[in-house]
């Protein structure tokens, strides 16, 4: 071999472990079954996956992320409907009181809009923490709508379907987390 075609095959080389380099970096692929069986509901969240127009196994970990972020903001848009027409429909003040508290706890503002709002700039950002942070915000936010903000406060007993949906916006939001420490490599 000549002096000029190893140096063309060094530079091919380098070439292509530059390339392997930056698509690690920037495209990152776990299974659905294994982000999932990272949750409290393994069955939901490979539900919640697998709805990704296009397949989610094989999708990379930003483009789910993402895909989950509107699912969660979808829901949490649904539930501050429900929450409007309980307090539209609440005769009893204790009921109305609750409902406003949630009303702000899934908002904008305070809530977890405002959070489902900052995890899409955080990812967009590549601040993956950042992501966590917020995800878990969510969940937060939901459980002081559902639970009270701290464990003194009397849970309401609520019959309407809003546990229901909080409950589900809560598995969405984990979803979002695992998603989130796998793409600031905590699980490797
Ligand atoms: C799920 O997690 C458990 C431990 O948390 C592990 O033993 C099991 O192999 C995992 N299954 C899959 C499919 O990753
Ligand atoms: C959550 O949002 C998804 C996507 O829009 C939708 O398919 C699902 O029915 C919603 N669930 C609830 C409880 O709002
Ligand atoms: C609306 O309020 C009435 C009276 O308090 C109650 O009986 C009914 O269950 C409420 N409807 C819904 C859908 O929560
Ligand atoms: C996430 O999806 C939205 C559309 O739903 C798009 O505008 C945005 O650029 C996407 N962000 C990332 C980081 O892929």
């Amino acid at each position: 071999m000549d002096i000029k075609s190893s140096l063309l095959s060094s530079l091919v080389v380098l070439l292509f472990l530059f390339f392997v380099q930056s698509t690690n970096a920037t495209t990152k692929i776990v299974e659905v079954k294994t982000i999932c069986n990272q949750t409290l509901n393994p069955s939901f969240c490979s539900k919640i996956l697998n709805s990704k127009p296009g397949g989610a196994d094989g999708a990379d970990l930003t483009t789910l992320a993402n895909y989950t972020i509107g699912v969660v903001r979808s829901n949490i848009t649904n539930t501050i409907r429900l929450i409007k027409f309980l307090i539209r429909n609440s005769t009893d003040s204790n009921a109305k009181d609750h409902y406003e508290l949630c009303l702000t706890h899934f908002g904008y503002e305070e809530g977890a809009l405002g959070e489902v709002d900052y995890a899409e700039k955080m990812l967009k950002a590549k601040d993956y923490r950042g992501v966590n942070v917020a995800a878990s915000g969510v969940i937060a936010f939901v459980e002081g709508c559902v639970s009270g903000d701290s464990p003194s406060d009397p849970v309401f007993p609520d019959h309407s379907l809003l546990p229901v949906f909080g409950k589900y916006v809560e598995q969405v939001a984990e979803i979002i987390c695992v998603i989130s420490n796998y793409l600031s490599g905590d699980y490797n």
